[in-house]
């Protein structure tokens, strides 16, 4: 193990997976600087690693080996890529329960969660490994006698991303395996609170031989670190995941250099109850959506608009189905709820909460946030929610639901709809004809229906509007980092055709 801050008292079978360097040039980096960035247990509130806040100067000699990293990996055949990316995923198993508990220690989910995170991350990269083989081009019919059109797709180069800490392995496995499927090299910076998972996942892709820069893991200042990657005219490919606000900042950056983008933003999403839905269904979804890494994800459930013939039924079941998730400390078997990141995130919850409140909203179950030790918020359910509320408006990324009532369907999916943001959409009915008309009418990336777990290593992930652009997973994800070529050949001499 290399010299941790205070390393936890977290037992691992292969301490080595605990990085407190960066990952670039194919070798650990210790940072010239000696400056370092504090990581925090949040559970905890204790530093339990140190990262390098890596300078200028070595986010470009990033840039420049994993430039190098991009001619040696898009060189081997895409069997070749395939099986390492195989063995990457094969290592992820196999170092399972190490991997989860770097990630309780850090981002402070529960156990349970992080191991089902590191399966979900895992399964991206077992996705890409199949999909690296199927980089197909196309044959088009020739207009003209003796021509032979084609179109090659081929890896725009080297890809940078940048992630955030409510998912510290899956957003990166998600972005970093399709681009080395594709024949990119990756160099990801992941969010300065959450950077351990990203480090140990560098570990194990060296061992499965995605080495001499084809993968790097680089922590630093966000603002530096953005400016480095879109400023440099060897980055070709940007994939963010994180707030609306920086993912316009990132694409005015880009705006220059016309690099590629992809940016999976902020969510508002709808959780509609209809009066058909099975109620027992729709509180099963609503608890795995909703309360899934304590409220902190894009996709769960902002809003819930439950229809008035079934309101009461459904509330009094889920007030009952909240009551019983346990709220500690991630390393407990038996917790399903856990501190939120930091202080900042309490305090928007309870703003959310008192405003809330403050106009006429009824709190059923919970307590004022910002009382409780550690950041932790027990789940919270509001009734008499309205559209003038700021829970309705923005994201609040904690464990609240808040309940409006209403009448109709149109009405339902007009509230639904009435938000800038798309990314994730759910509702719950038992009528077939019902279930195609909402499902086809409400404006988001992605829709449940009579679901609530929609993510998914097969299918495309990813917003519309304000909510961003791009797909990730599917077999769209390997696209974002290809480009077409389109070749056009004629008549090499007289005679051929
Ligand atoms: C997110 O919250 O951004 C991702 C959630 C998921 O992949 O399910």
């Amino acid at each position: 193990m290399n010299t941790s801050a205070q390393t936890p008292a977290i037992e691992f079978k292969t301490p080595a997976l605990w990085r407190e360097q960066c990952f670039y040039a194919g070798q650990w980096q210790a940072g010239d600087s000696g400056e370092r960035i504090e990581v925090v247990n949040p559970a905890t509130d204790k530093v339990i690693a140190r990262v390098p806040s890596l300078a200028k100067h070595e986010l470009e000699k990033a840039l420049t080996e994993a430039q190098q990293g991009f001619e040696y990996w898009r060189a081997l055949t895409a069997l070749e890529r395939s099986a390492r990316l195989r063995r990457w995923f094969e290592l992820m198993q196999a170092h399972k329960e190490d991997l989860a508990r770097i990630m309780t220690a850090e981002q402070g989910k529960p156990i349970n969660e992080s191991r089902g995170e590191i399966d979900y991350a895992a399964s991206y990269i077992e996705w890409f490994a199949e999909e690296a083989k199927r980089g197909y081009g196309e044959m088009i019919p020739a207009s003209k006698a003796g021509q032979h059109l084609l179109v090659r797709p081929e890896p725009i180069g080297v890809s940078v991303a940048i992630t955030p800490w409510n998912f510290p392995a899956a957003m990166i496995t998600r972005k970093a395996a399709a681009a080395l499927a594709a024949g990119c090299s990756m160099v990801v910076k992941p969010a300065s609170m959450t950077p351990l998972s990203a480090l140990a996942l560098a570990y194990l892709a060296d061992k499965a031989g995605i080495d001499n820069g084809a993968f790097s893991v680089v922590t630093g200042d966000s603002a530096t670190v953005g400016q480095v990657f879109t400023e440099s005219r060897l980055v070709k490919k940007l994939s963010f995941t994180g707030s609306t606000q920086v993912g316009r900042k990132l694409m005015e950056q880009c705006a220059p250099n016309l690099q590629k983008l992809s940016l999976e933003l902020g969510g508002n999403a709808p959780f509609i109850v209809f009066d058909d839905a099975d109620v027992e269904m729709a509180v099963k979804g609503a608890i795995g959506s909703k309360f899934r890494n304590t409220g902190q994800t894009c996709v769960c459930p902002n809003r819930f608009l439950v229809q008035a013939g079934i309101h009461d039924k459904f509330v009094t079941a889920l007030k009952k189905a909240m009551s019983e998730l346990k709220l500690g400390d991630g390393f407990d078997e038996e917790v399903k709820q856990t501190s939120l990141i930091n202080a900042g995130a309490v305090d928007k919850v309870k703003r959310h909460y008192l405003d809330a409140l403050e106009k006429g909203a009824e709190c059923v179950l919970g307590d004022e946030p910002g009382t409780l030790e550690h950041n932790r918020v027990a789940p919270i359910l509001l009734t008499g929610v309205t559209p003038k509320m700021q829970l309705w408006q923005e994201e609040t990324f904690g464990p609240v639901a808040p309940v409006l009532q209403f009448t109709t369907e149109a009405e339902g999916i007009e509230l639904a709809n009435a938000t800038p943001f798309g990314l994730a959409a759910y509702f719950y009915t038992q009528n077939l004809d019902r279930s195609w008309r909402v499902g086809q009418a409400l404006e988001s990336g992605m829709v449940g229906v009579n679901e609530g777990g929609i993510s998914n290593a097969m299918a495309p992930f990813g917003g519309i509007d304000q909510s961003g652009f791009g797909r990730e997973g599917g077999r769209q994800g390997m696209q974002e980092y290809q480009q077409l070529k389109y070749l056009c050949y004629g008549p090499a001499g007289s005679d051929s055709d």
